[in-house]
């Protein structure tokens, strides 16, 4: 059996981290995976790091798209993507999450029946503002199977007509949902230990006997807007005379906050010893200092839910969240970039650590079920 891996993104590529482990150890005489990189992605410490540091293969290919517009962006992937396919003919096509080169992907594929697999299915946001909103639509309703990491997310599915009981053969007008755990679990718990052996993050920001938040932002809806941008590091100046924040800043906010965010902020940011700004960190780095810290503030999907799986009470800088489950079971608040309500939430997890966080996203093998069932529906192939 053949397939076709789109990765592009940062946490698309820390997933196929654990699809292509769970291949190695039990499928590789089975299953003969290509990885298609979109290049969406591209400074070493957003993409190359994750290859070098998860042991996922080098990309087969890998189409540099870069940083464009939404349109531009997907249409040069959608391209590169569907030329691959007619070369590659794989049985069935693997996609990840909700990004643009989701999309190319889910588009390029449909297109020419190559039938999709869905990792992360069914997860909503109710924002179509949200540009993954629409990505996550979109590519659902092009797939053969949804693998849904939560309950939620097979249930709204559900709400959108999906057939839940059926029977094969399975196709893109009768697609197969599963509910099935999260692949992000798997490898939080497969590379825990890894990380405090492999990295010495906590000790060279001296933070070994230091309680620190962690923080990261990325969404365009907080850093391309001045006033909501604005907010949040209002709050993080506050924090900073309480606990110490640690920022690894995306890229794009990188840029940004010298643009949105006025002199005086800047220097009360730049210059704050209770903030340490720093680059992106590898995911083995970023487990470690989940681990350590007090308590977690993002916008980020992948940080909001490792939050958990580290038992971390989590502030989410939006207004809704996808992973609803985190919000009712107490452990998540949503804040927005609301300057008071991070505030309060802060002063509500100081008061009321939680202690309690119920198994949601599955055993931490979901690549495995994810991997039987694939084989099932779709070996007609041998290698
Ligand atoms: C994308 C995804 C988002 C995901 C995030 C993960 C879409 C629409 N958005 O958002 O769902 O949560 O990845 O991190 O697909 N940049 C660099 N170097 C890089 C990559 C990006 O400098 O290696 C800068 C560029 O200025 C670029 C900006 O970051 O314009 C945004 O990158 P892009 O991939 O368009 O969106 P993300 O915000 O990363
Ligand atoms: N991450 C990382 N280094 C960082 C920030 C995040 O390795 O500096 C990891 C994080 O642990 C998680 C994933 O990247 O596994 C989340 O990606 P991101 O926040 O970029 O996107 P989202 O999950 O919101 O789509």
């Amino acid at each position: 059996m053949k397939l076709v891996t789109i990765i592009g993104a940062r946490p698309q590529i820390i997933k196929a981290a654990a699809l292509s482990r769970a291949i190695r150890n039990h499928y590789s005489d089975k299953i003969q995976e290509i990885i298609v990189h979109t290049g969406q992605h591209y400074d070493d410490n957003m993409s190359q790091v994750f290859f070098d540091e998860l042991q996922i293969p080098r990309p087969d290919y890998n189409l540099h798209v870069g940083s464009a517009s939404h349109g531009v962006q997907t249409a040069r992937m959608t391209e590169g993507i569907e030329a691959l396919l007619i070369k590659e003919q794989p049985d069935f096509i693997v996609l990840y999450g909700d990004t643009n080169s989701t999309l190319a992907g889910a588009v390029a594929a449909a297109k020419i029946h190559v039938p999709i697999v869905h990792i992360e299915a069914g997860l909503r946001s109710f924002n179509k503002a949200m540009p993954e909103e629409i990505n996550r639509i979109v590519c659902d309703h092009c797939s053969t199977l949804l693998f849904s990491p939560t309950k939620a997310g097979f249930e709204n599915l559900k709400r959108e007509g999906f057939p839940i009981d059926n029977e094969p053969p399975y196709t893109i007008d009768n697609p197969k949902v599963f509910h099935c755990g999260d692949i992000m679990y798997d490898n939080s718990l497969y590379f825990a230990n890894i990380a405090e052996e492999k990295t010495d993050i906590i000790q060279r920001l001296e933070l070994a006997d230091k309680p620190f938040i962690l923080a990261t932002i990325h969404r365009d809806s907080n850093t391309d807007h001045p006033e909501r941008l604005c907010a949040i590091f209002k709050a993080f100046i506050r924090l900073s005379k309480d606990c110490h924040v640690v920022l690894p800043l995306h890229p794009r906010t990188s840029k940004l906050l010298k643009v949105n965010l006025n002199e005086e902020l800047q220097k009360q940011i730049f210059n704050n010893p209770g903030i340490s700004l720093i680059p992106p960190v590898s995911f083995l780095e970023m487990i470690a200092l989940e681990r350590h810290a007090q308590l977690v503030m993002t916008d980020s999907g992948g940080v909001q839910k490792e939050a958990y799986f580290f038992q971390k009470p989590c502030i989410i800088l939006r207004p809704e969240t996808e992973w609803v489950e985190i919000v009712q079971t107490g452990n998540a608040i949503l804040a927005d970039a609301d300057e008071n309500h991070i505030m309060e939430a802060w002063q509500h997890f100081k008061d009321n650590p939680p202690t309690a966080f119920p198994e949601i996203f599955g055993d931490g093998h979901a690549a495995e079920f994810m991997l039987e069932r694939m084989l099932e529906i779709f070996s007609r192939k041998t290698l």
